[in-house]
């Protein structure tokens, strides 16, 4: 699995990285932003899940891999 942000959708609630820091960190402008290359490591499929459902503005993108 790998995540994605829209940053069309993106409006900096910051709930991904506050709730999956290791998925997510955040620009100097509070936006949400994919750590590293978005791939999820193995056991870590809960928390981009978690991260996607709490996104206000459904920005979150999961690809399955
Ligand atoms: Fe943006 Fe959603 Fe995260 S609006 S900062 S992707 S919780």
């Amino acid at each position: 699995m790998k995540v994605q942000i829209d940053p069309e959708r993106c409006q900096g609630h910051g709930r991904c990285y506050d709730l999956s820091p290791d998925l997510f960190t955040e620009d100097d402008e509070g936006y949400g932003q994919v750590a590293g290359d978005g791939v999820v490591p193995a056991g870590g499929e809960r928390a981009a899940r978690v991260a996607a459902s709490n996104c206000p503005e459904k920005a979150i993108v999961l690809v399955e891999e």
